[in-house]
């Protein structure tokens, strides 16, 4: 079989999709994709001069396509709630992206509500933007909730950290990061298996980039990594649209199911054609999954039982 490519997106039309971060990097890539295939993309993010910027470059490839900005700063319940409080209200939503992201941030920093900011951007914040949005996703025919995690879920600290969750004591940045995304994947699987267990069909999948040259490495905040890392990923990475690749595999394949896992094929997942890749040990543990949920629910008071009607995110 020949390689998954763009061209295998199928058709988007009256599918409406939500790219957290869409206006860089992976993101960009992602609702260019979507865009391309005929789905309404909005490019959730905080500045929107950016988003902007990212629609103007896209509609450069796409003339056609229907994008606009949401302002969102995942970094802020507060705009969390705001954003589900305006979102929310549309018919329907068939795709969510969580994809924006923080990494590396130098020193422990909190976010609006007092959240590490790698835990509370990369994990907490989309954690309480898909619950919030679930009620207008499970208004369309087939939901999809697709989660960008990274290949760092199952590097340096391998395992979420519940003793010291926030890092109050003695925070490094990269482990800090890795266990970001690595609670990224397991709320992905989680949220597939919540779904099933009560018969709602949410596909709720993951998908990483490998190494990709996007702003994550090159002018984020976050400390860059040291010269021969860099060098190394100049070598082995790939463009930020390889990278969105999987991304729009997960989120768009018919046979990308809950729980599947996607990232590049080639040099040991770090670039390459997207395919399915094994979901890391860490995050296969179902009582670590479900014990991250229940705390991230009591720390974000979004919350969601499946069984009963959906709860406002207010509080
Ligand atoms: N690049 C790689 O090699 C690599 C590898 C593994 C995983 N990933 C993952 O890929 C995803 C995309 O990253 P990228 O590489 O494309 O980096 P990027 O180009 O820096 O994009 C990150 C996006 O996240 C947005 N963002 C950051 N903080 C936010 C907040 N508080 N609220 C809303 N949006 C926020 C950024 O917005 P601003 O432009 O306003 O900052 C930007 O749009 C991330 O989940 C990352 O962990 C990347």
């Amino acid at each position: 079989m020949s390689a998954w490519n763009e061209r295998d997106i199928p058709l988007q039309t009256g599918r409406l999709a939500i790219v957290t971060g869409g206006n860089s990097g992976i993101g960009l890539f992602t609702a260019l994709g979507l865009a391309r295939a005929g789905a309404e993309v909005i490019i959730a993010t905080r500045s929107e001069a950016k988003a902007v910027e990212a629609i103007r470059q896209v509609r450069a490839s796409v003339p056609s396509a229907s994008l606009r900005f949401e302002a969102l700063d995942l970094a802020s319940l507060r705009s969390v709630r705001a954003f589900v409080q305006r979102v929310g209200r549309l018919p329907k939503i068939d795709l969510l992206v969580n994809n924006a992201a923080v990494m590396y941030i130098p020193t422990r920093e909190l976010t609006e509500d007092g959240f590490e900011r790698q835990f509370g951007t990369n994990y907490l914040g989309p954690f309480a933007l898909t619950l919030g949005l679930l009620p207008t996703l499970l208004r369309s025919p087939h939901p999809r909730v697709t989660t960008v995690s990274s290949g760092a879920a199952n590097m340096g600290l391998k395992r979420i950290k519940f003793e010291d969750l926030e890092w109050d004591r003695g925070y490094r940045h990269y482990p800090a990061y890795c266990q970001s995304k690595l609670a990224d994947l397991m709320f992905a699987i989680e949220l597939g298996q919540r779904s099933a267990r009560v018969g709602i069909p949410l596909t709720s999948n993951a998908a990483h980039p490998g190494a990709a040259r996007t702003n994550l490495l090159s002018s984020g905040r976050g400390r860059p990594p040291n010269l021969g890392v860099r060098i190394l990923i100049r070598i082995i990475g790939q463009s930020a649209a390889g990278g969105a690749l999987s991304v729009l595999r997960a989120s768009t394949d018919p046979s990308a199911t809950s729980g599947s896992y996607f990232g590049p094929s080639r040099l040991g997942g770090s670039r390459g054609p997207p395919a399915p890749v094994g979901v890391p040990a860490p995050a296969l543990d179902a009582g670590a999954r479900s014990r991250l949920w229940e705390i991230s629910e009591r720390l974000t008071g979004a919350h969601w039982d499946p069984t009963q009607p959906p709860v406002p995110f207010e509080n």
